[in-house]
């Protein structure tokens, strides 16, 4: 769940932030991709009435891009393209504990290549990441010059756990065409970043944070690169979900509070507890045509099936046009259209394909 300064936007009188336990009942004041109020009549009315309770930090839910791919078929419209499954850090709820593809980068001759392609057909969101920490990649700044250079990609996001994200790291960002840094700063204190993210030294993301602040500036936001300063509610950390809104609502762009994924894993079982569902019919991630290319060279469709369990096809032997339209995708297609997709094994134990 994200939420914004709306005082960016509108007078707030005698601010006050509501406990999250409020907030995230409420409903969400509706933004663009680009972070701006969507002007509706009933939108504008419902942020106009929130700025005038007081109630200063406000839940928002971005609308995805009306985009000329909507009905395309033949070409993913969202792509996560993992530079690298190497991590710094094995995070409690990550499915990094439990990858068993190789942890390796993609040459960055390869990554550079497929984005052309991806540019060539153009797509409405490219995500520099998948499991792994992108700035471990010994060409991640040549990955970016050459991904600014392009114009088809939509809106871009990088995330990063913040540990290697220096000075240098930061410029080369700010000066990309990258829209959003999700920066993974997980908790407030020392003690209970420890519990999530062992290997991480609290103080050096935290000071790598800040200079994040401190270079991009603080003034005047929403302003690209939007900074979406990120935590995870779960057992371990939501005692800090409060604290982490008020500390960073006026710097961030967006503050987000996110839901744990991948509840399957026995370290998530707290997620489990914090949503229902209906029984498998068709998957969300089918239905919006995201694609997953894995370091290894390996293509799937979904990200719950990072060890490889869904294989499309692989960009060292295809190219992603011909993957995205190989047999193996066709029969996927197909039972999600008809509501058939618990046949297929890995999906009937699935935990996650209704977000
Ligand atoms: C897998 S990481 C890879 C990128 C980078 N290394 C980072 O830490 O931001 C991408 C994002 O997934 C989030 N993540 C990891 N495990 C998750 C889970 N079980 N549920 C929801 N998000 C998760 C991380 O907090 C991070 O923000």
């Amino acid at each position: 769940m994200e939420f914004t300064d709306i005082s960016r936007y509108l007078p707030v009188k005698s601010a006050s932030i509501l406990p999250f336990e409020k907030l995230r009942h409420m409903e969400p004041v509706w933004m663009t991709q680009d972070l701006k109020i969507v002007d509706e009549p009933k939108n504008i009315d419902y942020a106009k009435s929130l700025a005038s309770k007081g109630i200063i930090v406000v839940p928002i839910r971005r609308r995805p891009l009306s985009s000329k791919y909507i009905d395309r078929k033949t070409f993913p419209r969202r792509i996560l393209f993992e530079m690298t499954s190497r991590c710094n850090f094995h995070c409690t709820m990550c499915p990094q504990q439990n990858l068993k593809r190789p942890r390796m980068d993609m040459p960055g001759e390869d990554y550079r290549r497929v984005i052309d392609e991806i540019d060539k057909y153009g797509i409405e969101g490219l995500w520099l990441y998948h499991l792994g920490e992108s700035l471990l990649h010994p060409e991640f700044r040549e990955n970016v010059n050459h991904i600014s250079k392009k114009k088809n990609l939509g809106i871009i996001w990088m995330s990063t756990n913040g540990q290697y994200f220096t000075e240098d790291n930061i410029r080369c960002v700010l000066d990309s065409n990258i829209d959003y840094i999700n920066f993974s700063a997980h908790a407030v204190t020392e003690e209970t970043y420890n519990k999530v993210a062992s290997e991480g030294d609290f103080r050096i993301v935290q000071g790598n944070l800040e200079k994040l602040y401190e270079l991009k500036g603080t003034d005047k936001l929403p302003r690209k690169p939007f900074i979406h300063c990120q935590m995870i509610e779960q057992e371990t950390t939501k005692h800090e979900v409060d604290a982490f809104i008020q500390k960073h609502y006026k710097r961030a762009d967006i503050v987000s509070i996110n839901m744990l994924e991948y509840v399957n894993l026995p370290s998530n079982i707290f997620g489990l507890k914090q949503r229902e569902r209906k029984p498998l019919t068709s998957c969300l991630r089918v239905s919006r045509s995201d694609c997953f290319i894995c370091s290894n060279g390996a293509v799937t469709l979904c990200d719950a099936a990072y060890n490889g369990e869904i294989h499309l096809g692989s960009i060292h032997e295809q190219t992603l046009f011909e993957i995205w339209n190989g047999e193996r995708r066709k029969k996927i297609l197909e039972l999600n259209e008809q509501d058939r997709m618990s046949e297929i094994e890995f999906c009937s134990k699935c935990t996650d394909y209704d977000i």
